[in-house]
């Protein structure tokens, strides 16, 4: 489901190659952990991955959709169908509760608003946060924060998952009710889900574990 070939990102003058030439190929369901250290590439290639960025070579698709080539509006598409992002600050909208911040992505694809608010809630459920859904995002923990974006992530029944450090500025007890959940929605298979993590301990929860160094995968282990 997703093809990376010979993809390379470079910024600035003189170029800093963040990306180098990286060829993957990622099946559909598997769940996939990035390690590596600080600077190696992980985000650049995770926002390749979300269309948040372009290739500066190379080819990235992904369920046949090329995304080195495609426009700002066939980006917005395929973020707003086939994506589910989870960062590692939340960003869920302070003026929003909970519920209407989950719903948000099927409103913006122009889903009926009762089935849309059936739908977050249910979703919430799946992730422990149903009695938290008319709280706003001051009021909740940072890992019930992170459950909420979660949720938000997958509400649209997203191909793919990215999740940059989802647990990244978590203490612990909330860190692993978070990868609790990933762990879950994981072992479903329904989504592709790749997850960057400095933990060990964290990556070995998944399927796959690929580890970048200097914008390359220095090793990719079953
Ligand atoms: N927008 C940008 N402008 C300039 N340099 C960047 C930008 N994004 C990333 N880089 C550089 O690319 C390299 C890889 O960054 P990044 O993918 O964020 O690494 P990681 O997520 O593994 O810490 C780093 O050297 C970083 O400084
Ligand atoms: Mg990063």
């Amino acid at each position: 489901m997703i093809r990376l070939v010979k993809a390379s990102r470079s910024y600035g003058t003189p170029p800093v190659t963040a990306l180098d030439s990286v060829s993957l190929e990622i099946g559909r369901g598997e769940f996939i952990a990035i390690t590596g250290p600080s600077g190696s590439g992980k985000s650049t290639l995770l926002n390749l991955l979300g269309g948040l960025d372009h290739p500066s070579s190379g080819e990235v698709v992904v369920d046949g959709v090329h995304l080195e080539r495609a426009d700002d509006r066939e980006l917005t598409l395929y973020r707003r169908l086939k994506l589910g992002i989870v960062f590692q600050f939340f960003n869920l909208l302070p003026s929003m509760s909970v519920v209407e911040n989950v719903e948000l992505p099927l409103l913006l694809r122009g889903d009926d608003a009762r089935e849309s608010r059936a739908k977050a809630l249910e979703m919430l459920d799946q992730v422990g946060m149903a009695r938290r859904s008319s709280h706003f995002p001051h009021q909740l923990s940072g890992g019930e924060m992170q459950r909420a974006a979660i949720a938000r992530g997958l509400v649209h029944g997203p191909s793919l998952l990215l999740a940059d450090e989802p647990t990244g500025n978590l203490d612990s007890a909330n860190a692993s009710q978070v990868l609790e959940v990933i762990a879950k929605i994981a072992s479903r298979r329904t989504a592709t889900v790749i997850m960057v993590t400095h933990s060990d301990s964290v990556a070995a929860l998944a399927d796959r574990r690929i580890r970048m160094k200097d914008g390359r995968v220095a090793h990719d282990t079953p």
